[in-house]
């Protein structure tokens, strides 16, 4: 499974890939909106920031699917390589779904939250569906359970459409829909903490160091170690 990160703020995206084994980000218009800055630099800098080889997933705004198609072919003029256009799964968004597939864009089906909408993105040539997994929860729905729906679905129609599961809360849905056959998970830079952390990891490399720092002194690593005779 792939980790994404789910957020247009440039400093938790440079934070986020030092350290975290991310194939990319994803945004929306919401998280862009948030950031009040031109989108071509905003774009950019994302764009920079994220390396080669990872994936950039723009949302388009166009209500027509012309327009989202205009709007696709200006964004991979100035991204390049790795932009997968996102778009939502209306009328119009399917038919863009199908020219951009057949322009050669990967696109990305969102705001998915039933499985018969994924199925409709899969044939009109998604390359990636997003259903929202925390949304659905929020309204006494079943995140996980859609996921894992689709997954069935895409399994017994042999439709090679990735599933990447959007909007999290918690770790235990991330966890659910791991286990659930999502191929590619977007989380917001907060939720990348409590994913792995855990008392018990904590407190057994605290017990490691004092150890350690007992017998070659605190805070002494094996380079100190082995330059001492
Ligand atoms: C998906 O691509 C969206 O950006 C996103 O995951 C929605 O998450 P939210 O429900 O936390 O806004």
């Amino acid at each position: 499974m792939l980790y994404f990160l789910d957020s247009a703020d440039t400093q938790a995206i440079a934070a986020a890939f030092d350290l975290w084994p991310l194939a990319g980000v994803t945004t929306n218009p919401s998280l862009i909106a948030r950031e009040k800055r031109p989108l071509r630099d905003l774009l950019l800098e994302i764009r920079r920031l994220i390396g080669p080889g990872t994936m950039f997933h723009v949302q388009l705004l166009g209500s027509e699917a012309g327009i989202m198609v205009e709007e696709a072919q200006r964004l991979r003029d100035l991204l390049g390589d790795g932009f997968h256009p996102k778009v939502p799964v209306t009328p119009q968004g399917l038919k863009a779904i199908r020219l951009l597939a057949g322009l050669g864009f990967e696109p990305t089906a969102t705001a998915i939250v039933s499985p018969s909408q994924a199925l409709l993105a899969a044939r009109a040539g998604a390359a990636f569906t997003a259903p929202y997994v925390n949304r659905l929860d929020m309204i006494n729905g079943d995140g996980v359970g859609v996921v894992g729906e689709i997954a069935r679905l895409f399994a017994l129609h042999g439709l090679p459409t990735k599933i990447l599961a959007a909007s999290f809360k918690s770790v235990q849905q991330v966890h659910g829909v791991a286990t659930a056959g999502a191929h590619t998970v977007t989380l917001a830079p907060d939720l990348l903490g409590p994913l792995l952390s855990h008392p018990l990891t904590e407190s057994g490399i605290a017990g490691f160091l004092a150890d350690w720092a007992g017998c070659y002194g605190p805070g002494h690593t094996v380079l100190d170690a082995l330059a001492t005779p």
